[in-house]
């Protein structure tokens, strides 16, 4: 029988840690954690993840600020934005929601953040530090993956760890966390890609598996080695005309198939997703508490 890892109950857990290190400053006299959310046009998707940032940051206790833009602001308008957000004493972080419109370079937008309140760890400098093992903030959704797999005391020590996807926000920086001299960690790390030639020969050999490309139920049940721990990023949404909303959420994986041949999983919904708002408001919570960058 597999355990389930279950990322909302683990998210639920760190809140109430979240809380309570809420509660510890303001018991100094010192104000709440603040985090802003920009928001540009009206992708539903991303409405729901900024929606689901804002409401964990009330649920916590922290401050938080939604920022709306209509599709048509220019760059320079958001440049100028990000540039009085990173002047602005009374925050603690913020993050640009990602995708922006087509004629937005996500790069200038990302370069232009101040690493001290790149929450969302995409800057040059925090992946550089992450890099080179030296404190700063780490993407949220790869810190979610090891913060599960701490919880759950799952051994990656020595083990093969596959990684399907090299996107800058998951599949890169979890091959260099999996891999670096700490637990978790110490992996041989395969990144796997689209270039990749015999993926399921790769995927066969995976004690780890973690799956980010984005395609819903790509893994087959029996591509999975037996007792492998699968961590699936995936969340697409596919239509599905019995649900109130219109769409079902799916992993990469194909649960049914792949799990009765796990020692551990995790679902869809329900797993790494909400692991990632933990991890930002981590990194909030250590902004307000000048952990990093010492100011
Ligand atoms: N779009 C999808 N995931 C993310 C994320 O973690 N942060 C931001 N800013 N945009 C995203």
């Amino acid at each position: 029988m597999y355990t389930l890892i279950d990322g909302k109950a683990t998210a639920a857990q760190i809140h109430s840690e979240l809380s309570m290190e809420v509660q510890n400053r303001l018991s100094k006299g010192l104000r709440p954690p603040h985090l802003a959310a920009v928001l540009v046009g009206h992708d539903g998707a991303s409405q729901t993840y900024v929606n689901n940032k804002i409401l964990a940051c009330e649920r916590v206790g922290f401050q938080s600020t939604l920022i709306r833009k209509e599709s048509t602001v220019t760059e320079s308008e958001l440049l100028e934005l990000v540039a009085s957000l990173n002047q602005d004493k009374d925050l603690d972080g913020f993050i640009v929601q990602l995708p922006l419109p087509d004629h937005i370079n996500p790069e200038k937008i990302n370069e232009a953040i101040d690493p001290a309140k790149d929450v969302d760890g995409f800057h040059a400098i925090n992946l550089g530090r992450m890099l080179l093992n030296l404190p700063g903030y780490l993407p949220a959704t790869p810190a979610g993956i090891i913060e599960l797999l701490r919880r759950y005391n799952i051994e990656t020590e020595g083990k093969n760890c596959v990684i399907l996807g090299r996107s800058h926000i998951v599949g890169s920086p979890l091959s260099v966390l999996m891999a670096r001299s700490a637990r978790p960690g110490n992996c041989t790390v395969t990144l796997c890609h689209s270039k990749t030639q015999h993926l399921k020969e790769h995927i066969q050999r995976a004690d780890i598996l973690i799956a980010a490309l984005g395609k819903p139920g790509f893994v087959q049940g029996e591509w999975v080695k037996e007792g492998a721990v699968v961590i699936d990023v995936g969340t697409t949404r596919v239509p599905d005309a019995s649900r109130p909303s219109g769409y079902k959420l799916m992993g990469d994986v194909d649960f049914e198939t792949a799990a009765p041949r796990c020692s551990a999983i995790t679902p869809v919904p329900g797993g790494v997703g909400p692991m990632t708002i933990s991890m930002l408001l981590w990194n909030t919570l250590d902004s307000a508490n000048k952990r990093h960058y010492g100011g």
